[in-house]
């Protein structure tokens, strides 16, 4: 579905992404990594929120680099930006029925059920939200959308334990709907519980990837490439 070959992208002398390659299918992709190696550099290039210099992006066969981000949107492809941007002039249900879309999957009702917390504070405007409650809607607006393929760069942060646990049962879910899933974790035990595979993120590149299994039992490889604070233990 969607296919990343070869991606480089500078910021003036800075070589941020360095030749990254990737492909998502119908199973959920997760991608680990410590601060600032450029896992939102590689959303927001799929994305078109950032210009590439090198490589190509497509999905579902066609060439997607280039392109502004509401045509890629367009195309079927939805983001969880890093931290939310949800806008403070609007309530949840006015968030909600900006992008809701008739005899989809994802409806109103539905993510009201799945978020109970966020059909209590449906009236509520988003500076009345706190950090979970404004996740859990960048989470929802997103879904709304019904894409193709929803890329969610660190969905969990900010979230309650118990929260956690729900949003991964959400997003496991995913696939039921016929939706694909880029997701970019710091939390190694969202990553390992959603997806088969996880690619690792060092200095713009995917220095590996490996089964979730593996890196879940594998704290060598957690503390070289994670940190020890990351383990999500
Ligand atoms: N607009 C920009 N101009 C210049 N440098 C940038 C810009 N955006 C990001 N960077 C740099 O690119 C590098 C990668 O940043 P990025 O946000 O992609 O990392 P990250 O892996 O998402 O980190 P985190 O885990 O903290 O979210 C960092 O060194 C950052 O300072
Ligand atoms: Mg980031």
């Amino acid at each position: 579905m969607l296919e990343v070959r070869d991606l480089h992208v500078r910021f003036g002398q800075a070589h941020i992404l360095q030749g990254v390659s990737l492909a998502v299918g119908a199973r959920p992709v997760a991608i680990v990594g410590r601060n600032g190696m450029g896992k939102t550099t590689l959303c927001q290039a799929v994305m078109g929120l950032v210009g590439t210099s090198e490589g190509s992006i497509a999905f579902a066969g066609q060439k997607l680099d280039g392109l502004a981000p509401f045509r890629v949107a367009r195309r079927g492809v939805a983001l969880v930006p890093q931290g939310r941007r949800t806008f403070p002039s609007l309530s949840v249900d006015e968030h909600l029925r900006l992008v809701a879309t008739r005899g989809a999957a994802w409806t109103i009702p539905r993510v009201y059920e799945t978020f109970p917390r966020l059909a209590e504070r449906r009236r509520n405007g988003g500076t009345e939200l706190s950090g979970g409650e404004q996740q859990m809607l960048a989470i929802a607006r997103a879904l709304l959308m019904n894409p193709k393929l929803v890329i969610m760069d660190e969905p969990s942060e900010g979230l309650a334990p118990v929260i956690v646990d729900h949003l991964i049962d959400v997003l496991r879910g995913l696939p039921a709907d016929g939706m694909g899933l880029l997701l970019v974790e710091q939390n190694l035990r969202v990553a390992t519980a959603v997806a088969e595979e996880i690619s690792i993120m060092v200095t713009g590149r995917i220095a590996a990837t490996m089964p979730a299994r593996d890196l879940a039992e594998d704290q060598d490889a957690q503390r070289r490439y994670l940190g020890v604070a990351a383990s999500g233990h």
